[in-house]
């Protein structure tokens, strides 16, 4: 008789490398820990009114490791906790160490707009998160009230030093929009030298959420380079092999800066990377209308391996090229209309995790 392996997450040797219809690898989970947020930016958030996700379907931490643990049988190596806003979940660190155990995650991070962390970056810290990034979009309080409704300004800047103390670096991503902090491109360099951090600046996407977008308020790589430029001297492009979104450039005194360009330039090609929400949503690109439920295999007890064979079945046929194929239209505007979203929160950029 064959002996019948242990229950549990795979060893490292055991684990598929699952590639989609464009040869792209699943390596790469943003996993949402919760749709609330305390903030209410203009590019994600602007409406008045929200619909959450049930409370009784999100997904507990036990579970979410143990989807976690499917993820990484089939390759998956790096995860970002998002939410919504992530420190909103209570005990946090909790589903951190759980997570951070794991040998097969060679990379734990989170992407929070920062307002709680000077509460949270020790004990995030302590119980295994490698690496944080920050939201950050301008610098002036007023501006922070406009472009988010809330007066948190100085608060977000004692999680960004706590975060620094805590982790030595961080990152910090700013949202550029015209006419609301294109004028802030060069101090938010400035700053984010002087708090040790590499600062992306990112293209304003027209995801879902993002419902008062147009593309005349979109900044693009070209022109963040070229401001750059015209006040720091010359920009190199940092060359190096990746899938990050990112592409990096340094200036001549060293300072490295990345350029998130996935509304003029995407980078659907190289993509491994997907997401889960809160509730245990699968969406295998940011602009999926449709996603799978992997919070029904779960709850219904399915073992590990049964998850990951859909996982990887799933994964095998994907063909996703969202925002590349959004740069084919012509009359280009906001993704997703709002009457839409009411009626499917799973369309909202906070529900994907940012
Ligand atoms: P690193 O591992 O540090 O490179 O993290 P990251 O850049 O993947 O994470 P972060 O949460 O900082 O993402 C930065 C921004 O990139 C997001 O807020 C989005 O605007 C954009 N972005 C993230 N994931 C996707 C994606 O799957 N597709 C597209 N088109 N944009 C994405
Ligand atoms: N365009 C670009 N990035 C966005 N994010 C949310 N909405 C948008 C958008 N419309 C990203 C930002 C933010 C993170 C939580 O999600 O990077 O910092
Ligand atoms: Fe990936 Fe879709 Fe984003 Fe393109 S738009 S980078 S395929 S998630």
């Amino acid at each position: 008789m064959r002996a019948v392996p242990p229950p549990g997450p795979p060893r490292l040797d055991e684990r598929r490398r699952v590639a989609d219809r464009l040869g792209r690898p699943l390596r790469n989970l943003r996993l949402s820990v919760t749709d609330r947020c305390n903030l209410r930016c203009q590019y994600c958030m602007p409406e008045e009114e929200y619909v959450w996700l049930p409370r009784e379907d999100l997904l507990h931490f036990e579970e979410m490791s143990r989807l976690v643990d499917a993820f990484t049988g089939c390759g998956v190596d790096k995860v970002r906790l998002t939410g919504g806003e992530p420190l909103l979940r209570r005990d946090l660190p909790t589903l951190v160490s759980l997570l951070a155990a794991k040998p097969a995650l060679r990379d734990l991070a989170m992407t929070t707009n920062g307002i709680l962390l000077s509460d949270h970056a020790k004990a995030l810290k302590q119980a295994g998160l490698h690496r944080v990034t920050v939201s950050l979009d301008t610098l002036q309080p007023d501006r922070f009230k406009a472009l988010t409704r809330q007066n948190a300004l100085d608060a977000v800047l004692s999680g960004i030093r706590a975060a620094r103390d805590a982790f030595g670096r961080l990152k910090l991503d700013a949202v550029v929009i015209r006419g609301v902090n294109d004028d802030e491109i060069v101090s938010l360099l400035d700053f984010a030298r002087s708090a040790n951090a590499e600062l992306r600046y990112i293209e304003y996407m027209d995801v879902g959420g993002a419902t008062h977008w147009s593309m005349d308020k979109v900044v693009s790589r070209t022109e963040i380079l070229d401001q750059i430029a015209r006040a720091c001297g010359p920009v190199e492009p940092v060359v190096e092999e990746s899938s990050a979104p990112a592409d990096r450039f340094r200036l001549r005194d060293g300072t490295a800066f990345g350029i998130i360009s996935s509304t003029t330039d995407p980078f659907c090609r190289s993509c491994d990377r997907s997401r889960v929400t809160a509730d245990g949503m699968w969406y295998l690109c940011l602009y999926a209308s449709a996603g799978i439920d992997l919070r029904r295999p779960l709850r219904d007890g399915r073992a590990l391996a049964e998850i990951g064979a859909l996982i990887e079945s799933v994964w095998q046929a994907r063909t996703d090229r969202g925002a590349e194929t959004r740069l084919t239209l012509r009359d280009r505007r906001p993704f997703v209309p709002v009457s839409a979203l009411r009626a499917n929160p799973h369309l909202e950029m906070h529900t994907r995790g940012g």
